[in-house]
């Protein structure tokens, strides 16, 4: 019923002038149909123009420039085929109720955008996003829906009609990762869902025969059940969901800086097979977009996070789902310099899609080990002498076929040896990088090729205990309000594995049940949460000051580094003092 009521509204109130105009399209332009299906095969992969048109409250407002095109150079020159364009829409509103007219140049920017992606022939999945952090948020207990609905359909008429003579390589998403939980949200959801198809349905141009995605609340591989699959819908569809698991890898919590055991790749399959298995025979096989995933090169370590790429693509493949890496400008693509931070991921999923198999860098996965292995490092203390590294890799079916430093082939036999599945670096070789006097540093990087699939990368690093400017201070001299930064001099990897938060009694800060956890994991804090880096300091959060505050106890953080073992002493401590 509110549903009618809404519409009335608008029509009531004069949206006739929007609706008048039903566009057609010049008889040059190019449209020519394609079913769900083909679209999301042809979109395999894709990258999202993160924190790009959907900062807010503009383009430019947070970590990235105006998107240009030679940025989508780059995204095609890597190998992949679509770009999600995500659209914040709520701060270019130019009038408000019942029109909610959007301001004419951003719609013009939108479209620009679109066209650079399909001038370089990539396919494009554009959405509106943050809004459904704001005003478009149908779960708030004060939510007029009423007005969600008259606005998300006013926007929605505008946004189709300046995109309706787009190709067919263009499609819609309605809105990105809406909140809520319950048979009521999902209720409403349906509604805005609703709106959306009528609204490509009234603005004439190809937008009745375009590709759309649809979702759940949330986007998550759960809530499934709460989707309302609209009746009668005459677009082409898919549905789309986003994966960031698991948590505590992803988001480096409680110091799971591990990826690969049995387990953690069961629950991949069961996540995504899940998915899968809600739209099979009987919803006609609808395709299935995994919209955003990603695991930065920012926090986690290589050789879990290339393992986890290949599996998650490799799953995703075999389901026939296709994979869209989220990248909000600092984890993947370098924008300015085109210069992939973790090339070997792209290459891995690329290699994933031509059908290869990849050879990776072999290392823990066993997250109760107190010493974490990975074949990604070669690492030598100060004060040591360093001797043959021998690092295991996973072939999956490939051999080795040379070892390079630079433009320089490494000679076998002299500067390494090969066993099936490792690589034995001699000492011969490392000692020229990597020796009791050597300065800490990354020294070098050994690329590693194997007969198919991707390259991959051995670090040779000097390492020693990092500093820091100071190791304590009184928690209330910290500004309300502030996060506590501390100047660090780096000694080997610039970055931070895990922090235990611990009082000086011993009792933890945070997550208390976390005590349960393997030894490398017990009392450790949470990235962004409650710690943090950038390129010469650590940072304790303002959260994290507060609870210290709050608890009356002194605590101290545990930062711990790579090469991650215990009793190794690559730790500092800094204590808050209460
Ligand atoms: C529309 O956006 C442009 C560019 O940001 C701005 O200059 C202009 O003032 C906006 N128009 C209105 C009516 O707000
Ligand atoms: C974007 O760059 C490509 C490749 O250089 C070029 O073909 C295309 O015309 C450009 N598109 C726009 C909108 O400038
Ligand atoms: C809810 O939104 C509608 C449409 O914009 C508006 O007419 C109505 O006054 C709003 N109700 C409240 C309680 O703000
Ligand atoms: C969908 O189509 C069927 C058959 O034409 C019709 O009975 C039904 O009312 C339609 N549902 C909606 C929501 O329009
Ligand atoms: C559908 O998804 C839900 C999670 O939302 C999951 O619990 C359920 O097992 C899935 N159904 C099938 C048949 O896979
Ligand atoms: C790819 O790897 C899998 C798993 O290790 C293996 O079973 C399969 O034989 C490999 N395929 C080729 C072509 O090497
Ligand atoms: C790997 O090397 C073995 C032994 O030389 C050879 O039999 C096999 O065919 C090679 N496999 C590939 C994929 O090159
Ligand atoms: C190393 O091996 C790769 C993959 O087999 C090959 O493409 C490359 O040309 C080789 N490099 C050299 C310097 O031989
Ligand atoms: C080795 O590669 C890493 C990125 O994977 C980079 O941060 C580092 O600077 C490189 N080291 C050298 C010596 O080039
Ligand atoms: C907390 O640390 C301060 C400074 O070192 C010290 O004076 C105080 O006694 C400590 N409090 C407790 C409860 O240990």
């Amino acid at each position: 019923m509110k549903f009618r009521a809404a519409i009335a509204v608008i029509a009531a109130a004069g949206l006739d002038q929007v609706l008048a105009i039903v566009v057609e399209c010049p008889i040059e332009s190019d449209f020519r149909p394609l079913s769900a299906g083909q679209f999301i095969e042809a979109a395999n992969p894709g990258w999202n123009a993160g924190n790009t048109l959907d900062a807010v409250p503009n383009e430019g407002s947070w970590n990235n420039a105006p998107l240009q095109n030679s940025t989508l150079t780059h995204v095609k020159a890597a190998g992949y085929k679509s770009v999600r364009i995500p659209v914040t829409y709520a701060d270019h509103f130019v009038s408000g109720s019942p029109e909610w007219k959007i301001n004419s140049t951003w719609l013009q920017r939108v479209s620009d955008v679109v066209d650079m992606a399909t001038s370089q022939g990539l396919y494009v999945i554009t959405n509106m996003h943050h809004d459904s952090w704001s005003w478009a948020d149908v779960s708030k207990p004060d939510a007029n829906q009423t007005m969600i609905q008259e606005k998300f359909y006013a926007s929605w008429l505008q946004i189709a009609k300046t995109l309706s003579c787009k190709s067919a390589m263009v499609a819609f998403e309605p809105i990105n990762e809406p909140p809520g939980t319950t048979e009521e949200h999902a209720g409403h959801l349906d509604k805005l869902n609703k709106l959306f198809l009528k609204a490509l349905g009234e603005t004439g141009g190809y937008n009745s025969q375009r590709v759309v995605t649809l979702s759940n609340l949330g986007m998550g591989a759960d809530r499934i059940q709460l989707f309302k699959r609209p009746e009668n819908i005459t677009n082409p569809w898919a549905y789309q969901f986003h994966f960031y698991s698991p948590y505590d890898f992803i988001f480096s919590a409680w110091g799971k800086t591990v990826w690969g055991s049995p387990a953690d790749k069961a629950a991949v399959v069961a996540e995504l097979t899940s998915v899968r298995g809600n739209f099979s025979a009987s919803d006609s096989d609808v395709p299935i977009l995994l919209g955003e995933f990603d695991a930065s090169q920012l926090n986690l370590e290589p050789a879990a996070r290339w393992k986890w790429f290949d599996f998650v693509v490799r799953t995703a493949k075999s389901l026939g789902m296709t994979t869209v890496l989220w990248d909000n400008g600092l984890d993947n693509l370098d924008r300015q310099t085109g210069i992939w931070r973790d090339k070997i991921a792209v290459d891995i999923t690329m290699a994933v899609l031509r059908g290869e198999n990849n050879s990776l860098a072999d290392s823990t996965t066993d997250a109760s080990a107190t010493t974490q292995e990975s074949s990604a490092y070669a690492f030598n203390k100060v004060g040591n002498t360093v001797t043959d590294k021998t690092l295991p890799f996973i072939m999956n079916g490939n051999n080795f076929t040379n070892l390079t430093l630079g433009s320089t082939l490494l000679k076998e036999g002299e500067d390494y040896t090969l066993g099936e599945s490792a690589v034995t670096l001699k000492q011969a070789f490392l000692s020229k990088y990597l020796h009791a006097t050597a300065e800490p540093g990354t020294k070098a990087n050994i690329t590693v090729s194997f007969s198919a699939g991707a390259q991959s990368q051995i670090e040779l690093v000097q390492w020693d205990v990092p500093t820091l400017s100071w190791y304590s201070v009184p928690a209330k001299e910290i500004a309300k309000g502030s996060d506590l930064q501390i100047p660090i001099t780096w000694k080997g990897l610039h970055r931070v594995a895990a922090v235990k938060i611990a009082t000086t009694e011993g009792a933890y800060l945070f997550d208390d049940w976390t005590q349960y956890l393997p030894d490398l994991q017990k009392g450790r804090g949470t990235f962004n949460s409650q710690w943090n880096f950038d390129h010469d300091r650590v940072i304790i959060t303002k959260a994290a000051v507060e609870a210290v505050v709050a608890s009356g106890k002194n605590t101290t953080f545990t930062f711990e580094f790579y090469p991650r073992a215990a009793g190794n002493g690559n730790v500092v401590q800094y204590t808050l003092t209460a």
